[in-house]
Parts: C-alpha cells; structure tokens; sequence
C-alpha cells in the first residue's frame, strides 16, 4: 500500500503533527510505503476564471505552480491522508486551495483521475466544540470524496485543546491504530475496502 500524508499546519510541532506522528507510527508497523509533505511548502494558483472550461478541456497546466508535482504525488499513492486543523469549522487555506485544484481530475464525463483511491482525514479543533468542527470537515471530506469516486476510509478527531496541554493519548492510540489499518487497505470501522 502507498499512502501519502498532507500536513496542513505551519507548526510542524502542533497538535495536528502529533495525531499525524502517531499514525504514521501505525502505517509503517503496518508495512506501508509512505510518503510524508506538508501542503504549505508548495505554491497552488486558486481556481481562475473560465477555470471549469480549462479542467473540461484538460488545460489546468497552463498555470505555473506547483500542481504538476502534487497531482504526480496523488496519482502515484494508493491512499491520501490528510492531517490538519480545523480552520472555521473547514480546511485550512492552502489545504482547501490543494483540494479545490483536485477538480484539476475532473474529466468530461465527469469520471476522475482520482477514483478507487483511498481518502482519510485527520484533524484536530479547539477542543471547545460549540459545534462539533471535526465532524463537519469529516463530512465535506466523505461528500468529496464520494464525488471524486475516491473510497472513503474516515476520519480521526484530536479532541486536543491546545498543545501546551496536550493529553490527549486515547486520540493518539486511534490515529495509530487508524495508520495501522490504513497501511492493510482497512477503513476505520474495520472493513478491508483497498
Ligand atoms: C483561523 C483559525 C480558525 C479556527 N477555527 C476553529 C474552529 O472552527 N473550530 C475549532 O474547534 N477550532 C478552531 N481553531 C483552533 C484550531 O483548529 C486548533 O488550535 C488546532 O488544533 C491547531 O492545529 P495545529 O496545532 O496542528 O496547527 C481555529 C484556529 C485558527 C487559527
């Protein structure tokens, strides 16, 4: 199994790093290959104008960034995880950006370049939950996914607060039991779907 992981915080020692530590813990006792990148280090052009009839005639390239090498990077990984905090109950800018350019795949049949590939998500909030911001960015991911024809292999919530007071192991132990199955093709609730 290839699996890559996407950070989508500038703190490489935040509370996303920490459930993202744990699972790759998890994916290499798994026996995956995996590669690790964090998103904010690549430049993505937000979508443009007319950019739906570019994706139609398969005409995103023509904007100088860095989607040729991620797109390269997404096509080669049997699965994609993503760890990242909440930002306003979404992702984070340049995570959204990344994903927003995922349309790049989007044929004109509608088919996707991205299709059987496995997507999972990690993410980390406040802890405050006024309203539960983990469950409704694992939503947009599951709806995303479905769209793109990926497999969604769900989710792991940090109930961290912040990360002077990270004790948040039980969040840990599942990301790296997540990891784990991640790397044998297993989603969350344990049915083997890769
Ligand atoms: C701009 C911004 C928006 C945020 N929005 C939310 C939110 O909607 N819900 C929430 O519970 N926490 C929110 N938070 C808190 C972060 O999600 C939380 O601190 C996160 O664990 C930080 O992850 P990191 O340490 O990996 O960067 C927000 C923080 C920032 C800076």
């Amino acid at each position: 199994m290839k699996i890559l992981t996407v950070h989508g915080s500038q703190d490489s020692d935040g509370n996303s790093a920490r459930l993202l530590k744990a699972s790759l813990e998890g994916i290499q006792a798994g026996g995956a290959e995996v590669q690790s990148i964090n998103i904010n280090e690549y430049r993505i052009t937000p979508v443009w104008k007319n950019y739906f009839g570019d994706v139609m005639k398969k005409q995103t390239d023509k904007v100088k960034d860095d989607m040729p090498v991620l797109k390269e990077k997404l096509l080669n990984a049997d699965i994609i995880l993503l760890a990242t905090p909440v930002f306003w109950y979404q992702l984070p800018g340049t995570m959204k950006l990344f994903v927003d350019r995922w349309s790049d795949f989007i044929n004109p049949d509608f088919s996707t370049e991205l299709k059987g590939k496995g997507l999972a998500l990690l993410s980390t909030h406040s802890g405050i939950n006024l309203m539960n911001s983990s469950n409704i960015l694992q939503s947009a991911m599951a709806g995303t996914a479905q769209f793109l024809g990926m497999i969604w292999m769900g989710g792991v919530d940090g109930r961290a607060h912040m990360k002077w007071e990270w004790d948040d192991e039980p969040s840990a132990d599942e990301a790296r039991l997540f990891g784990k199955k991640l790397a044998q093709g297993i989603n969350l609730i344990g049915q083997k779907v890769l």
